[in-house]
């Protein structure tokens, strides 16, 4: 029976390499116009109840995102997660000696100034990569109040940053600046 093993040895010849070369090269070239595309911003409208965005989503209108909500982006194929906090919340996250944290950072040092209670991070849990609950509307987010991972059971806190559990950073905030005071463009 033919296999991998038994296929013609020419196939293996220089111009058998050149050619897988040359269909790694248009791969790499056609993955290079993508990512030079999902530059481009996009606006995407969002609506009170939506709280999945278009996967090509950078730029994002967060005006009807009100106190203690937060949304679910998409960003480089990634979930963001997109939260506006409550001052309690921001208290909360400023009560914490960042020293005593595993990976110590202030909520201010992981928000725009002035924009403490907009948070913004990578929905993605620094363990093994699962998605934390606690964006969508009524999903747990776990005794420290932030997000709360299923897959092992990490625990962030309203700052985004690690509590308990296994994962050994915060949730990572990508890079972003706000365009006015209603939009915000990741990346
Ligand atoms: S992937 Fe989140 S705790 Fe393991």
């Amino acid at each position: 029976m033919a296999d991998e093993a038994s296929i013609d040895p020419a196939h293996d010849t220089g111009e058998g390499v050149r050619r897988r070369d040359f269909i790694n090269i248009a791969a790499v070239s056609f993955a290079g116009v993508g990512g030079l595309a999902a530059l481009v911003p996009l606006i995407s409208q969002m609506s009170a109840s939506a709280d999945v965005l278009a996967e090509s989503s950078t730029e994002l209108d967060i005006s009807a995102i009100q106190p203690g909500q937060a949304i679910k982006a998409v960003f480089r194929k990634q979930p963001v997660f997109v939260r506006n906090l409550t001052p309690a919340e921001i208290a909360e996250a400023g009560k914490v000696d960042p020293g005593s944290l595993r990976d110590p950072q202030t909520l201010e040092e992981r928000t725009k100034e002035g924009k403490t209670n907009w948070l913004i991070t990578m929905g993605v849990c620094t363990h093994l990569g699962c998605v934390p609950l606690g964006a969508g509307e009524g999903e747990v987010k776990g005794e420290f109040g932030g997000y709360f991972c299923p897959c092992h059971g990490s625990s962030y806190d309203t700052a985004a940053r690690i509590r308990k559990g296994p994962a050994p950073k915060n949730l990572e905030v990508p890079p972003y600046e706000f365009t006015s005071d209603t939009v915000v463009k990741i990346g």
